[in-house]
């Protein structure tokens, strides 16, 4: 151990001083010091201290894990928090009605009184994170300690760490996590606030503008942003929901830069990325391309079709199910993108041909044959797996057997005939792609007694029991047997991972590594810049109001404006507004709501989507082609002035000289 531990630690040194050819990586703050050369080589300007200390006040005292999957910066001393648009919409639609349809003509607290409480919703600041290895494998005996043995050792000495982390309370919170694959373990300990009110959205004309149709695309002109507050107790520290509560006085905030971007400035995005799989074998990349991302595209074709067929029928209906739609939607046409760049790029033959050479090279050592170790049990693993996506894509998608289960949505937001008819079109998919190996004895046996699934559903809509009865059917044998097999399968993969893992990283010695994203606090920098998505075409990095004037257009949903902004257009002298920007920066799912900073450490966006050509980078960053999208947070401004009349939100924001 002793010595896998000092060969480690040598090849993230190594790989740590190589400067970088790309902008890919996304770096834990606590380690950002070995990075910082490398960052102010191309602009920064700020110290590693600036950017994470656990003595002074920083930039990370700023940034917050927003609800279970977003990233949100504070932007004054009084709380305020930006997020996404798209980050804060479930909790807009729960305040929303016909009558008081927020969603689509946005919300502004006129006053603290009526920012709205968000129960459930909470907010993690990061208090500290260190390299707790040597505390996780305390006791840990490789020669004679089978993966099981590892595990449960892991899993003990981490819960004590988590234990003495938390003892204080005042809302700590403490996660350890694995990062490449077991070779390291780090401890996070979070603050977490769970008072976090609603204060501001735009209309989804503009917070959602362009949506599903411009979603993952460029030029994208989304005014994706959303406004909260935190509030504590009077002693700042987390509290229940009580009107009692104050707002909360962060230890940083953040300035906001009015100088806006230029191509070629630096930039920088702090945020929770949750997760990427850059060091994986051929054979998982090639599963993805070639049967999970086709297959879950079409089964999410069908569901898409099926719900905007009655969205498009009533105005209630569209308010129940957009949130629903914009989830369904999202994964849908990112799995699009990523399986075209996936080909596009010969991903898989590019991989191969790097198992080759690492082969070659290791001959002779431990890491001798792990890439056809690694082969086999996707070879086995892959057909069970692609079962366990099925359950999940058709019958665990149906909001009725969810709901036998106790599970699932609010009633506020469930229509009938949706779900019939997704009933019918999901069962069907089901039966259809798997074999009957894979169902459980009761499907079988109702089937063949309906005869039709039409006449299933007529049962299963009709009776309670007949609906308990199939979802806990269903989902018994999800459990029983698919599940333990999953996990077993993806124990085998990470501890082939993990030598594969300490095996790339002695065979790549000039290689910068950095660890998966796994939705702890990470930085990603790199610089304005366009792309050429095609032939022929390139890209620019900026769009401006001028772009959505060219989109408008009354007679599309995603491209309809509100009035207000058309008359404000037409006054002159807002042509060249700018709206979004295209950056290098290395970001994933989670990154939603991120800070994008300059070489100042001051906010110039916010971190929203990246570009579908590029969607690829969970499994390769080409750098070429992978840019995130953000809102020029000027935007947001202009938002909040012209559109909202909300001015007084920024009397307590500060900004930059
Ligand atoms: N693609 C962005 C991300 O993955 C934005 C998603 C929300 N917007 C939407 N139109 N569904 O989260
Ligand atoms: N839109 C994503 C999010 O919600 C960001 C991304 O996948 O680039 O986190």
């Amino acid at each position: 151990m002793k010595m896998k531990k000092h060969i480690l630690a040598a090849a993230l040194l190594i790989a740590a001083s190589q400067p970088l050819k790309a902008d890919e990586g996304m770096w834990l703050p606590a380690l950002i010091s070995q990075r910082i050369g490398d960052m102010q080589a191309k602009g920064f300007q700020l110290s590693a201290e600036d950017i994470y200390s656990v003595n002074q006040a920083s930039l990370k005292d700023a940034v917050v894990l927003f609800g279970s999957g977003c990233t949100g910066e504070l932007v004054s001393d009084e709380g305020l928090l930006f997020t996404n648009h798209h980050c804060g919409y479930g909790y807009i639609q729960k305040h929303s009605s016909v009558e008081h349809d927020y969603l689509k003509d946005g919300f502004w607290a006129l006053s603290r009184a009526d920012e709205l409480p968000n129960p459930g919703l909470t907010v993690r600041f990061l208090e500290r994170m260190e390299d707790v290895t040597d505390i996780v494998l305390k006791g840990y005996k490789p020669a004679r300690m089978s993966e099981d043995q590892r595990q449960a050792l892991v899993k003990k000495n981490a819960a004590r760490l988590r234990e003495q982390a938390v003892k204080d309370g005042q809302g700590l919170k403490a996660s350890v996590e694995a990062l490449y694959y077991g070779n390291q373990y780090f401890l996070f300990v979070f603050r977490e606030y769970r008072d976090v009110r609603l204060v501001g959205a735009p209309p989804s004309s503009i917070g959602k503008f362009g949506g599903e149709t411009d979603n993952w695309m460029w030029p994208r002109h989304t005014g994706d942003f959303s406004i909260f507050r935190i509030y504590a107790g009077a002693d700042n520290m987390p509290a229940d929901y009580s009107p009692e509560n104050v707002p909360y006085r962060p230890k940083k905030s953040l300035k906001i830069s009015l100088a806006g971007v230029q191509e070629g400035d630096f930039t920088f995005v702090y945020g929770c990325p949750g997760s990427t799989q850059e060091y994986v074998h051929s054979e998982a990349v090639r599963y993805i391309q070639d049967v999970s991302d086709p297959e879950k595209i079409a089964l999410r074709t069908t569901r898409l079709g099926i719900m905007k067929k009655y969205m498009d029928r009533s105005q209630a209906v569209r308010i129940q199910y957009s949130s629903k739609y914009a989830g369904v939607a999202n994964a849908w046409k990112k799995w699009q993108g990523e399986e075209k760049g996936l080909r596009k790029n010969r991903i898989v033959p590019v991989k191969q041909d790097y198992e080759g050479r690492f082969e070659a090279w290791a001959r002779g050592t431990r890491y001798e044959g792990l890439t056809g170790r690694l082969a086999a049990v996707y070879a086995a693993r892959n057909p069970i797996y692609r079962a366990y996506e099925y359950y999940n894509e058709t019958v665990r998608a149906i909001e009725k057997l969810q709901m036998a289960r106790g599970r699932g949505g609010d009633l506020k937001d469930y229509y009938e005939p949706i779900d019939r008819e997704t009933f019918v079109a999901l069962m069907s998919a089901f039966d259809k792609a798997l074999e009957d190996s894979y169902k459980p004895a009761y499907f079988i046996e109702k089937r063949a007694l309906y005869g039709t699934m039409e006449a299933w559903r007529d049962a299963v809509f009709a009776s309670e029991t007949e609906a308990k009865e199939l979802a806990q059917a269903l989902e018994e044998h999800f459990q029983q047997n698919l599940v333990p097999q999953v996990s077993a399968f993806t124990a085998s993969l990470n501890l082939l991972y993990r030598d594969y893992m300490q095996g790339q990283m002695e065979f790549e010695r000039e290689k910068t590594f950095y660890p998966d994203a796994n939705l702890t606090l990470r930085v990603a920098y790199g610089h304005v810049e366009g792309y050429r998505p095609a032939d022929a075409i390139y890209y620019r990095p900026v769009s401006t109001l001028k772009g959505i004037m060219e989109k408008d257009n009354p007679d599309i949903f995603d491209y309809n404006i509100p009035q207000a902004l058309r008359d404000i257009y037409a006054e002159g002298g807002h042509e060249n507004q700018p709206v979004c920007f295209l950056a290098t920066n290395h970001t994933t799912g989670g990154n939603s709501g991120s800070p994008v900073l300059n070489a100042q450490g001051n906010l110039i966006g916010i971190n929203f989507d990246r570009v579908w050509e590029g969607t690829m980078s969970d499994l390769v960053f080409d750098p070429e082609i992978c840019r995130n999208i953000s809102l020029d947070v000027r935007y947001i401004l202009f938002t909040i002035k012209e559109i909202g009349h909300a001015d007084y939100l920024l009397e307590e924001m500060r900004f930059a000289e």
